[in-house]
């Protein structure tokens, strides 16, 4: 289902397209549908949550808007943040070991983030190692820049793959659990990075996790999957009982405890399916514009 407004700017005339609509897209992988019919827009600045358990399609839909996996159906729409051209995309995967004598420092990685896709002459050595500063700087990495990447702590690892992913000023910046295996005080340190990132440079920025709860302080929305189905609003909107029963078909409660949000789906078959389109959305401020089951 999609809510209206969800990802969407207020509707003037200057508005700018939204940096990313994806809709109605539907992947199948090995002859099953992975993702059915999701749909969401992002918009310039903002930071959404892509939330959903293992096996929901998280890093397939992130695949997807790459181009590595190629839809069945549906659209994608990419725009840069001033409406005029392609968007940009940058890319912090699913988390690699990386062995700590590989010998490969945090600088070098960085680095790479400006090869790829240029063509023609590298840049000037000088402007290069700037340009690799200024990413790093920018991230916080500044003071482990010599070091090697495989013996760095996992919030440092994370710090180094995004200034890669951020080092040619993407519109988009797409990370695939960038929260897994850190501890608390990284965890809150990586989603406060990339929620100024978002803010200061208007680069839309879209972070898979399977726990909603660390970006609960810096979504603008949430784009939520459970079996191949998504369900996109604000925080208050999506994570509720009647909208994630309806999206995984069966009952899931959703419990505020001490300002977390506790999802607990209980096991078995699945429920009869909701009819969505009548549902009472606590706190949306207008009924379902659209509901997919
Ligand atoms: N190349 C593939 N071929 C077949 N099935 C796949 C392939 N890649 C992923 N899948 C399946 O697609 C589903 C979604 O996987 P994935 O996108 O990795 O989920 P998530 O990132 O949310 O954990 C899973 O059931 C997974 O087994
Ligand atoms: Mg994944």
């Amino acid at each position: 289902m999609s809510l209206n407004g969800c990802g969407q700017q207020v509707l003037n005339g200057s508005a700018p397209a939204p940096v990313l609509e994806v809709t109605d897209l539907t992947v199948s992988l090995g002859g099953r549908i992975v993702l059915d019919n999701v749909a969401f827009n992002l918009a310039r600045g903002s930071v959404a949550g892509l939330i959903g358990p293992n096996g929901a399609g998280k890093t397939t839909l992130l695949k997807t808007i790459l181009g590595f996996v190629t839809a069945q159906s549906g659209s994608l729409k990419r725009s840069t943040r001033d409406g005029r051209g392609t968007a940009r995309i940058g890319y912090v995967p699913q988390k690699i070991d990386l062995d700590a004598d590989m010998p490969l420092r945090a600088r070098d990685l960085v680095g790479l983030g400006l090869d790829g896709s240029r063509l023609g002459f590298p840049l000037p050595s000088r402007k290069r190692r700037a340009l690799v500063d200024e990413a790093l700087e920018a991230v916080g990495a500044a003071q482990f820049a010599d070091k090697r990447v495989g013996r760095l702590s996992g919030g440092e690892q994370q710090r180094v793959l995004i200034a890669h992913a951020v080092i040619r000023q993407p519109d988009l910046l797409l990370l695939d659990e960038p929260l897994a295996n850190l501890d608390l005080r990284s965890e809150h340190e990586i989603v406060d990075l990339v929620a100024a990132l978002a803010r200061r440079r208007g680069i839309a920025s879209l972070v898979s996790t399977h726990d909603v709860n660390p970006l609960l302080g810096v979504m603008d929305q949430v784009v939520y999957l459970a079996a191949g189905k998504s369900a996109c609003g604000r925080v208050d909107e999506v994570v509720t009982t009647e909208v994630l029963s309806a999206l995984y078909g069966r009952q899931v409660d959703v419990l505020r405890v001490h300002g977390r949000v506790v999802v607990s789906a209980a096991p078995g078959p699945p429920l009869p399916l909701v009819d969505a389109a009548t549902m009472h959305l606590p706190g949306a401020e207008h009924p379902p514009e659209r509901v997919k089951r």
